[in-house]
């Protein structure tokens, strides 16, 4: 008997508007624009196109809440109640939410399934259980004093965030903020809209109070810019790309707004011959080809100690050839289109470079399909690290392998790199594995692992990956400022 594939429904899309102070409202200028779907380049939706004047009606609502609203005052308990009250809303229509992902985005719906959308719904919970524990410290400073600290909210913060992961990256933003008692406006990326905007929907059934979430839909230079130079916004959290994010800082810097980013990479993952090679192996190919390699921390260089270099690219190939392109909408589907016209460009010209430069491609770098942004999982061996495959963020499914013999020389070699966000050991030497993920200058290593993600655990770059840490209290931090309280007691 044939087995029969359940291809997953379409989703509905309700929410295209901008979400500003409980209001659903077209842009002020009653500009919209299109959405696509990846795998087939057809228009979902047309949504708000906000710039800068939706921006500044949004900030007036996220600055009359914060200063006067009741959202920072709440009793730090009640806060973190509205927000399971979230996580509960969220729980329910997950089905729908990971739908609305794959829609907007083209991931698998596997993925976003058993990943984006259950990590989102921990994210929250996680930070719910924060908000009342918040706290001080009392110091002990010389005289007749009693000195204290709070930690209160930062402010409005203005938060900026790519495609790649949608919704988790509005629960990263989100989660601190609302723990803190901080007011938000958002910016979604134009690619990818609509995750956040029924978050925002979900978030006022939750009760969360108007204004304390408000969503501008829109372009970078344009919505983007508006929130980064906005005199009423406190701080900014951006995800994206280095040049994007240095402009955010030069522009920042006229009113002094605290600033996280967390930005690109090339990470390297280090495989050496005394590893459980089935792990490897696997746990390699997950690292670069997962969310069709455009992951900031995605493993895109691969050490592998030399005398076993030729198994491990042997099995690399042939997980390829059994990786499943596909219908993102179809349950068995591992790999969907990449987002765009851009990105699909971007990755093919880097094959072209890996090919101008003297790498070998064993398998892939071509277009899948005639439809959709689709690019065959790419693999090129004798890579050299001068390479700009070796050296550029391609954020695409396209892995480079390179050979090591001795140790000292890896670690200087995966160290050199302007990035530093992630890097992973496979070993059976535990030593060895402790003593090179403290010798490797990256905000994250794994060991026998690769992306694995929790909400306790901070996660950002060293050098230019990033400012700043998101997740755990780390991330929690970055959203408060710290306030010494002196008092007289003579
Ligand atoms: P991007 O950095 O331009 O976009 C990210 C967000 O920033 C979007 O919401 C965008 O609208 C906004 N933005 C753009 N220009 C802005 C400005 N002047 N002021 C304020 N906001 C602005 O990234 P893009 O163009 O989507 O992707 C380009 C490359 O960046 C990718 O190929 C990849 O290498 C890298 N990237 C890295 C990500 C990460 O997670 N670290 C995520 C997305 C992209
Ligand atoms: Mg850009």
């Amino acid at each position: 008997m044939a087995t029969v594939t359940k291809i997953m429904a379409r989703p509905q899309v309700h929410q295209t508007e901008c979400f500003i102070g409980g209001q659903w409202l077209p842009a002020a200028s009653g500009k919209t624009f299109e959405t696509i779907h990846p795998a087939t380049e057809e228009v979902i939706a047309q949504v708000a196109e906000g710039d800068a004047e939706d921006v500044d009606q949004a900030v007036a609502a996220a600055r009359a809440q914060f200063d006067h609203g009741e959202w920072s005052r709440m009793d730090a308990r009640d806060r973190g109640r509205l927000m399971q009250k979230l996580a509960d809303l969220l729980e329910d229509e997950a089905d729908a939410l990971a739908a609305l992902e794959t829609l907007d985005n083209g991931k698998p719906i596997r993925d976003a399934k058993a990943a984006d959308i259950p990590l989102v719904i921990d994210c929250i919970r996680y930070y719910a259980g924060w908000a009342d524990k918040i706290q001080g410290q009392t110091i002990p400073v010389r005289g007749d004093y009693f000195c204290y600290t709070r930690r209160e909210p930062v402010g409005v913060v203005g938060q900026i965030i790519p495609w790649n992961f949608p919704a988790l990256m509005t629960a990263w933003k989100w989660g601190p903020a609302l723990a803190a008692g901080c007011t938000i406006v958002m910016k979604p990326a134009e690619q990818t809209p609509l995750t956040c905007l029924r978050m925002a929907r979900l978030a006022q059934k939750a009760g969360i109070p108007d204004g304390v979430i408000n969503v501008v839909p829109g372009y970078g230079p344009t919505a983007g810019a508006a929130i980064v130079k906005h005199p009423g916004v406190d701080k900014v959290a951006f995800t994206g790309e280095l040049a994007t994010a240095q402009i955010i800082q030069r522009e920042a810097a006229a009113t002094m707004k605290r600033l996280t980013f967390e930005l690109g990479g090339k990470s390297p993952n280090i495989v050496f011959a005394d590893a459980d090679l089935d792990a490897a192996a696997a746990g390699a190919h997950f690292a670069i080809y997962f969310n069709q390699g455009q992951c900031c921390c995605a493993g895109s260089r691969l050490f592998v100690e030399d005398t076993i270099h030729d198994e491990l690219v042997d099995r690399l190939q042939q997980q390829n050839r059994k990786l499943r392109l596909g219908d993102p909408f179809d349950p068995e589907t591992e790999q969907g289109p990449q987002i765009d016209q851009a990105q699909f460009d971007k990755i093919l010209k880097y094959v072209e470079y890996g090919k101008q430069d003297g790498a070998r491609c064993v398998s892939g770098g071509v277009r899948h399909g005639d439809t959709g942004y689709y690019i065959e999982p790419t693999l090129f061996t004798e890579v050299t690290d001068d390479m700009r495959i070796a050296r550029d963020e391609i954020f695409g499914p396209v892995l480079s392998v390179l050979k090591f013999s001795d140790v000292d020389e890896l670690a200087r070699r995966a160290n050199d790199t302007n990035f530093g966000l992630a890097a992973a050991v496979w070993t059976r030497d535990i030593g060895k594995a402790h003593r090179l993920a403290h010798r490797l200058r990256a905000g994250t290593v794994w060991v026998n692992c690769y992306d694995v993600f929790d909400a306790g655990a901070p996660f950002g770059g060293f050098k230019q990956s990033g400012l700043g840490r998101e997740l755990g209290e780390a991330g929690l931090a970055a959203y408060t400022e710290s306030k010494t309280v002196t008092v007289a007691m003579g």
